[in-house]
């Protein structure tokens, strides 16, 4: 007797309010992946929206998926949709499905990502690249919780999770009447934000062995590589561009392409060794073996000339507009826009 409601106190206790968060699949040991997993096992526990920024490669996604799977909605649907990457027309029947009819090609009716979601948690990612008009109906279905099929009259409610993310600036989007601010507040309950992996450089190492690890049990026959001390620092060094999916992307193709076990600097690909030259920019491959796209790539080549501007004049913002030939009040703006701070990090060299 006394037993089993020790057992119920017990299992009381594991399902309701302990600390418990299963971080599994997920690599790190730097204070600020602390912090968001601190965080994200908080929000598990409750229903509360939350917006997930960081560059691309940062893992939120992952952070999106563990926070599913540690709340009481792990049973139900995760459902992902990438709002960048759809058109906008097609975006609103893939997020509330249409009727038959509803337009030029709609043969028969459609089960939207909102209804699949229900009892679950959907994932609204890049959400920063929603159109205008989307950004209204989105809003009046978050808020009500209900919406109408494109073409349909009929009210659906669902029961579902939100947890959106992206790599854009919100605060810029918004400033520029992008991105609704009514929309921002119903999103952002809860903020978690990722740091790129140059700025918790702590986590390079834990992650490589995860990576290895992973490769081990794909495959018995991979036996992990030993890295060099130098080429250890060399990664350790590196400012990660792509953060951890090139990270990721990096050790396969070492995994593949160097037979011997050890590791030395020149079986690092040329991206990571030529870091020097490269000013810190990312360089053309690791744009294209990243995913980060045209935009992201030229933000950060301006970035990696602005900072260095800045330092070599000791942030003298006439002397740096100096140097890059030009205007003082472009150098002042994009310098606010990038939120760059005499304490930003500074490069090397
Ligand atoms: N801390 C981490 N530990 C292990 N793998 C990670 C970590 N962060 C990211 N990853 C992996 O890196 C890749 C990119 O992560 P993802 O969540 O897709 O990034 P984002 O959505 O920010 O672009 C994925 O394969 C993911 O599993
Ligand atoms: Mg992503």
């Amino acid at each position: 007797m006394i037993e089993t409601s020790q057992t119920l106190i017990a299992g009381h206790n594991v399902d309701d309010g302990a600390p418990v968060f299963d971080r599994r699949g997920i690599a790190g040991v730097s204070r600020g992946l602390e912090k968001v997993l601190e965080t994200a096992r908080k929000v598990a526990k409750s229903d509360a929206s939350v917006l997930i920024t960081g560059e691309s490669g940062t893992g939120k996604e992952l952070i999106a998926r563990a926070i599913h799977q540690n709340s009481a909605r792990r049973n139900g649907p995760m459902v992902v949709i990438n709002c960048g990457a759809i058109p906008s027309e097609l975006l609103e029947s893939e997020l509330f499905g249409h009727e038959k009819g509803a337009f030029t090609g709609a043969h028969r009716s459609r089960t939207g990502r909102f209804e699949i979601a229900d009892q679950g948690t959907i994932f609204l990612d890049e959400i920063g690249d929603m159109s205008a008009d989307l950004q209204v109906k989105l809003l009046r279905a978050l808020q009500e919780r209900r919406f109408e099929r494109v073409g349909g009259t009929q009210t659906i409610a669902v029961d579902i999770r939100v947890i959106s993310a992206t790599n854009k600036d919100l605060d810029v989007a918004m400033e520029k009447g992008r991105f609704r601010e009514d929309l921002y507040y119903r999103l952002n309950v809860i903020p978690i934000h990722i740091l790129p992996l140059r700025e918790r450089r702590e986590d390079v190492m834990p992650l490589v062995e995860h990576f290895q690890h992973n490769l081990v049990k794909r495959s018995a026959d991979f036996v992990p590589k030993k890295f060099s001390k130098e080429a250890i620092q060399t990664l350790i060094n590196y400012d990660w561009p792509g953060n951890i999916r090139e990270l990721e992307n990096m050790i396969e193709r070492i995994a593949v392409l160097v037979e011997d076990v050890d590791v030395q600097v020149h079986d690092l690909p040329g991206c990571i060794t030529r870091t020097v030259t490269c000013h810190h920019s990312p360089c053309v491959s690791s744009v294209f073996n990243n995913g980060m796209g045209f935009t992201e790539a030229v933000d950060q080549y301006q970035r990696a000339l602005i900072t260095h501007a800045l330092a070599e004049t000791g942030w003298i913002k006439a002397r740096a507009a100096e140097l890059l030939k030009m205007n003082r009040t472009t150098l002042v703006e994009k310098i606010k826009k990038m939120h760059l701070e005499p304490e930003s990090e500074m490069p090397e060299f």
